[in-house]
């Protein structure tokens, strides 16, 4: 069975990671390996990384530093984890991928887009996710989500960089309709789940019927 690598992608607080697990157990239930992984993460050396950029006490970080520990981060993932996993045929769901660094780093932090898309050319090493889900909210709500339990380094930059980061997100789904879909993430965990398995039904075919009210 050939591997399919679909990529998590939105704001901070659209719901990701809670996605994630949904989609890992309906994807699973219908028999395939399904390998979820977050960025940035994944393996030992990304995980120290992750912590670096997380750390809400390096405010020095300059956003040339911070756009190449993304994209190391993401190399050691894609070659340690990834790879591997769609060669053995399995399902790999990742919370976020280089679309972030494109939003973040470039719409965010205001990188020129060109040298961004450099980076995440070597960070990526050779891999295009076969579908990119873009979860899409209101920046206000998704943003009391995220910081409900307080804010990590990338979440204290505040309301108008979510807003940058979003608007990113949708003209990256808007240039690249085939492989990135803008998904609303609004309503119940359990709706959003169903339109991104409707998204999904060419790669990993018909599943979560069942059980959803769907
Ligand atoms: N559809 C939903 N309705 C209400 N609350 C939700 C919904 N989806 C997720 N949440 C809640 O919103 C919060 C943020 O969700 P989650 O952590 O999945 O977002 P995320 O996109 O992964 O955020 P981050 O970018 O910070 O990692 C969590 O407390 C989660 O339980
Ligand atoms: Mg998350």
């Amino acid at each position: 069975m050939r591997g399919v690598f679909i990529t998590l992608e939105g704001a901070d607080g659209c719901g990701k990671s809670t996605q994630a697990a949904l989609l890992a157990d309906a994807i699973a239930a219908a028999g395939r390996e399904v390998v979820r992984l977050r960025e940035p993460g994944g393996t030992p050396i990304s995980e120290k990384v992750r912590a670096l950029l997380l750390d809400p006490a390096n405010t020095e970080m300059c956003p040339e530093c911070e756009l190449l520990l993304y994209e190391a981060s993401r190399a050691q993932l894609v070659r340690q984890v990834i790879d591997p996993a769609l060669s053995r045929g399995a399902v790999v769901l990742c919370d976020r991928f280089y679309d972030s660094t494109r939003a973040y780093q470039a719409g965010g932090r205001g990188i020129d887009a060109t040298l961004v898309d450099v980076a995440n050319e070597l960070g990526r090493c050779g891999r295009v996710p076969d579908r990119t889900l873009v979860l899409d909210l209101d920046p206000g709500t998704a943003y009391a989500r995220a910081t409900a339990g307080g804010a990590d380094r990338m979440e204290a930059e505040g309301l108008a960089f979510q807003e940058r980061v979003r608007e990113s997100f949708r003209r990256l789904a808007a240039g690249e309709p085939a492989r990135v879909r803008l998904v609303d993430a609004s309503g119940e965990k359990n709706q959003v789940t169903r339109r991104l398995l409707d998204e999904l039904a060419d790669l990993v075919g018909t599943v979560g019927r069942s059980g959803d009210g769907a």
